[in-house]
């Protein structure tokens, strides 16, 4: 690929897969972060220093992975929020409409703005919370650049390549090996893909170019009580750690409002790239084997 590619927010839990899988890829690909060993290590929200950074990599394709995900923080400090999962689209729109850019933004969002008893479409938002508020802002905001824009609502897990960043499955993964209680919820579902499908997917929407605002899950999706029993057997672990729960069981869960299903339907992804997306058993059962290298 003969495409600038700069990674934005590279170090977290998505961003250091996406690393490995373009390097895997040989893929050169650009990495802001605000780690200081990485060259380009702007804070987003800082619009000159943010102009400073893209006017000198100018980009082809701007992958933004930065934001604010806690849901937790997100509800305590909205304005945090809205700065990390707004302003940074919205500097990064400053540059692109100063410069007259034609680089393709790629801005990665969330199933979390999803809440509906069927695989939700693009257009059945339903906004629970500050996190799932300031990430559909965000998306307003890339949107609102007149082209070159895809915006990726999505979620995903499997092993961390991010250090003290755990993951969904590695949280579930150590649970397990190390013998604590946890609970896991039946009545909170999802549709997610592993974070190497993910990265591969993104691959083809920068080779195909901006494709709006998509949803990209897997085909089917389950609750979250499912996939951690299913995950745990897969690996051949003792499930007898977990405790199947409602979430509304549980006073410290309620305290934010949150959606309980976020299953996507991503028929439009599927057509606009003519594929079948994998089911969720399939992305367990390969991100399964991540888990038995790492033990080897
Ligand atoms: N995690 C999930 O399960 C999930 C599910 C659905 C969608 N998503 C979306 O996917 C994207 C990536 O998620 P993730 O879990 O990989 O996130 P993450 O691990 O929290 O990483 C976010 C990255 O953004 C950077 N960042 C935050 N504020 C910044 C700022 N002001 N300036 C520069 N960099 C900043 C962080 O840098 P530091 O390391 O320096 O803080 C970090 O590298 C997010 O947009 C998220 O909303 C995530």
């Amino acid at each position: 690929m003969n495409k600038k590619i700069l990674i934005l927010g590279s170090s977290g839990l998505l961003g250091s897969s996406l690393r490995n899988y373009f390097k895997n890829n040989n893929t050169q690909v650009l990495c802001h972060s605000r780690k200081s060993d990485s060259k380009f290590s702007v804070d987003l929200t800082i619009a000159k220093d943010t102009l400073e950074m893209l006017s000198e990599v100018k980009p082809d394709i701007i992958i933004n992975l930065a934001g604010m995900t806690d849901v937790n923080l997100c509800e305590k400090n909205p304005n945090l929020a809205y700065v990390s999962n707004v302003k940074i689209i919205e500097n990064i729109k400053l540059y692109l409409m100063l410069k007259s850019s034609t680089c393709h933004l790629i801005h990665i969002s969330t199933d979390h703005i999803y809440d509906s008893s069927n695989n939700s479409h693009e257009n059945e938002v339903a906004i629970k919370n500050y996190y799932a508020f300031s990430k559909y802002a965000g998306e307003l905001a890339a949107m609102s650049i007149p082209m070159n824009v895809s915006v990726i609502r999505t979620n995903f897990f499997g092993l961390s390549l991010c250090e003290g960043r755990k993951s969904f499955t590695d949280w579930l993964y150590e649970s397990g090996r190390n013998k604590t209680k946890i609970n896991v919820f039946d009545d909170v579902k999802f549709s997610p893909l592993s974070m190497k499908s993910l990265s591969k997917y993104i691959s083809l929407i920068i080779e195909h170019g901006p494709i709006g605002i998509m949803n990209l899950g897997s085909r089917d999706g389950m609750s979250k009580a499912d996939f951690s029993f299913l995950f745990i057997e897969k690996l051949g672990l003792d499930c007898s750690f977990m405790t199947r729960l409602n979430s509304t069981d549980l006073d410290q869960y309620t305290k934010i409002s949150r959606p309980f299903d976020m299953r996507m339907d991503s028929t439009n992804f599927e057509k606009t790239f003519n594929l079948k997306l994998p089911t969720l058993l399939r992305e367990i059962e390969s991100v399964k084997e991540d888990y038995y290298e790492k033990n080897k």
